[in-house]
């Protein structure tokens, strides 16, 4: 975060992945409410341009910041502007479903790269600097396919499991100098980037009978973000009308 992005440092800085587009813009939106300084991550500059005007017209203050997360350097780079970030939200994520066998090595890297590496990355330049402060949430989006298996979805839901386990320790490196680090583990949701034919099926699965809208996987990371989630850490929250509760 460059002095220029946020001149008087009055707010509290945020930065969410994977902002440009469904859960992470609704999540942005949120967070902009609630007084943090944006930083909206993606990589199309269009959308990313859209999400900011929005944010502001609403009254909000948000920067974009392109990266491409699947490329270590540029998470670098994200790492470096997001500075002194309070919250982190890692939602950004690719999915494939299909069957095993046509699933070539390098989607499998990329999926891997930009689902874990990159939070990893981004959480190994944050987490220490929030610790020092003694403040600091960090969100991580899982998925019900992290726990329940989905026929086509072994790679996509190693991706998401390796989330919540990685932020379980995190949880126990970080949270003791103060650093919330939790989970959302979403069901189906209707988002820019799936099918609505997809979530409609598997939200007919769900407890509640349908997919979900971003805003109310928006409202729960909003709520981990806040103090009013100051005794939640180490947890996993499903956000998925009660789809892995039976
Ligand atoms: N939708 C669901 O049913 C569902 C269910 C459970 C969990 N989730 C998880 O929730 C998160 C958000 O999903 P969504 O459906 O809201 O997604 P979405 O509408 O497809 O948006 C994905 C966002 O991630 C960014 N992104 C994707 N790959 C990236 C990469 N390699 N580098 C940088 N940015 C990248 C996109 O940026 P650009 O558009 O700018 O390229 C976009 O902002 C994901 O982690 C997903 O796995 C979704």
């Amino acid at each position: 975060m460059t002095e220029r992005m946020n001149p008087d440092r009055k707010r509290p800085v945020a930065l969410v992945t994977g902002a440009t587009s469904g859960i992470g813009r609704a999540t942005a939106f949120k967070l902009a409410s609630d007084g943090f300084l944006m930083l909206v991550h993606g990589r199309d500059d269009a959308r990313g341009a859209e999400t900011v005007k929005l944010i502001e017209a609403d009254g909000g203050f948000a920067h974009f910041v392109r990266a491409d997360l699947t490329n270590p350097e540029d998470v670098t780079r994200l790492a470096e502007q997001a500075g002194d970030a309070e919250v982190l939200v890692n939602n950004a994520g690719m999915s494939w479903f299909g069957p095993t066998a046509d699933l070539d090595v390098s989607t499998f890297d990329r999926l891997f790269a930009g689902n874990v590496r990159a939070s990893y990355q981004l959480v190994a330049a944050l987490a220490p600097k929030m610790a020092a402060r003694g403040i600091g949430s960090i969100i991580s989006v899982d998925s019900m396919s992290g726990t329940v298996g989905l026929a086509g979805g072994a790679a996509y839901g190693a991706t998401k499991a390796a989330l919540s386990a990685m932020s379980r320790a995190w949880a126990a490196e970080f949270s003791p100098a103060g650093v919330r680090v939790n989970t959302v583990a979403p069901g189906p949701v209707f988002s820019e980037g799936a099918s609505p034919a997809r979530i409609e099926v598997l939200g007919s699965t769900t407890l509640l009978g349908r997919g979900a809208q971003v805003e109310e996987i928006a409202e729960v990371i909003a709520f981990l973000a806040s103090p009013r989630a100051s005794y939640i850490t180490g947890a996993r929250i499903p956000v998925d009308g009660g789809r892995t509760a039976v």
